[in-house]
């Protein structure tokens, strides 16, 4: 049964190959003062930041520059973006990059007159907002995480070896983004696939939970076939609009809150991931893949329905003559040949784990409750242990 939930989405979106000549009109609704933050320099390879910064001018704006963030956003580099963001007195911060751009944006626009560390008043304290926010706008280039259409903000503090996300409320989401999947055509493989796995793992995160009869499962199934199909075709051929968009599109409505809506969640291979990310700074996509299998196959048992209807429903599995649990193991098996399949990382020794780290990094993982089963530490030592694999 749904469970009672309210609903809104404030981020207005501009799609297609033809998104950024929308981006003048929104620079209208806003100050002279832009705080540009932008990532290590793709942006200036591939021709997006001259054709924003021509716009951003013609518009009469002031550029405020705050470029080199990193892939898993630090707290120094937070510290940093306020400080340019407060001397600037800025009216608009424009993202133009992937998730951690987009995600640190965020930060800093709660951050910024924050009377207190935001680090321990949101990441630690997890804390709502009760200051000014500058609103932010988004012109996304790396597709995967869902930043441009949520309130997330995953920030890294390697002192303290935590990786930690704040999902901030709808006033903190992009005011606007701008979605031209031909933005994504100059990725690197590495960066696309780990991009395809974080959609996967999205949607995973919020099927295998509850056992009711909820549409949003539904519609989840159907974004996951979509995403599957879409992923081989990108994989062969990079540049096939008709994948890149699609997958693009997919990416939005895993993790813009919809799909959540009236049901439990797990995040449970997020929460593992995010701690193995703070302990290594790899890629977020691939610290997801690294650990999904041995998670899945071990929390199967406690889910058995849900997962033969993922089986059966996105992996065609023939359900005839088997038992539950072949259906269910064949799902799994069909989900593993799609990831060694696209290239996935599929070990986290790969991603530079040893097994020092691992119970530190059980201890980082944050456990969450509404998943098939409330793992103790003990278990994710075991699962850790089974991702270091091969
Ligand atoms: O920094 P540059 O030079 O721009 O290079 C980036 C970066 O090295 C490169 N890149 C991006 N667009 C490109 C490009 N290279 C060539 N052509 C382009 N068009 O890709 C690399 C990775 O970028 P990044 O932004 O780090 O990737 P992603 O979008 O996966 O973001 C990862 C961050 O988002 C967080 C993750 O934890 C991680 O910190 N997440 C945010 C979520 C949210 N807001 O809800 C949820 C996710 O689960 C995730 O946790
Ligand atoms: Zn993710």
């Amino acid at each position: 049964m749904l469970g009672n939930f309210s609903y809104s989405n404030p981020t207005k979106l501009y799609f297609g190959e033809n998104a950024l000549d929308y981006l003048s009109g929104e620079l209208s609704n806003y100050g002279k003062n832009v705080l540009l933050i932008y990532g290590g320099g793709s942006i200036k390879k591939n021709g997006i930041y001259d054709q924003v910064v021509s716009i951003l001018k013609a518009s009469g704006k002031e550029i405020i520059e705050d470029p080199g963030v990193m892939p898993n956003p630090t707290v120094e580099k937070l510290y940093e973006g306020c400080k340019r963001a407060k001397e600037g007195n800025v009216d608009l911060i424009l993202a133009v990059g992937g998730g951690s751009v987009c995600d640190y944006a965020k930060a800093v626009s709660v951050s910024t007159y924050c009377a207190e560390d935001p680090w321990d008043k949101y990441y630690l304290r997890m804390e709502d907002v009760d200051n000014k926010i500058i609103p932010v706008g988004c012109v996304l280039t790396m597709v995967g995480t869902g930043s441009e259409m949520n309130g997330g903000s995953v920030i890294t503090n390697h002192e303290q070896k935590l990786k930690i996300g704040h999902v901030f409320g709808d006033n903190v989401f992009p005011k606007f983004s701008i979605l031209n999947p031909t933005y994504t055509f100059t990725l690197p493989k590495y960066q696309m696939i780990a991009g395809f796995f974080d959609i996967m793992s999205h949607i995973l995160e919020q099927y295998f939970s509850g056992d009711d009869d909820n549409t949003s499962d539904y519609i989840m199934e159907g974004l996951l076939r979509s995403l599957i199909h879409s992923s081989k075709i990108a994989v062969k051929n990079p540049t096939d609009y008709e994948a890149r968009s699609n997958i693009m599109w997919i990416a939005t409505w895993a993790l813009n809150t919809l799909v959540a809506k009236g049901k439990a969640t797990d995040w449970m291979v997020h929460m593992i991931g995010q701690s193995i990310g703070a302990y290594t700074d790899a890629t977020h996509g691939m610290t997801l893949s690294a650990v999904s299998m041995p998670y899945y196959r071990y929390i199967m048992p406690y889910g058995i329905q849900k997962f033969k209807r993922y089986a059966v429903n996105v992996w065609d599995v023939d359900a005839v003559g088997k038992t539950d649990e072949q259906i269910a193991s064949e799902g799994l098996d069909r989900m593993e040949t799609w990831m060694r399949e696209i290239g996935l990382v599929m070990n986290t020794k790969e991603l530079g784990v040893t097994d020092e780290m691992l119970d530190g990094i059980a201890k980082g993982t944050f456990i969450m409750e509404g998943g098939y089963k409330v793992l103790t530490h003990d278990e994710i030592v075991a699962i850790l242990k089974e991702s270091m694999g091969e």
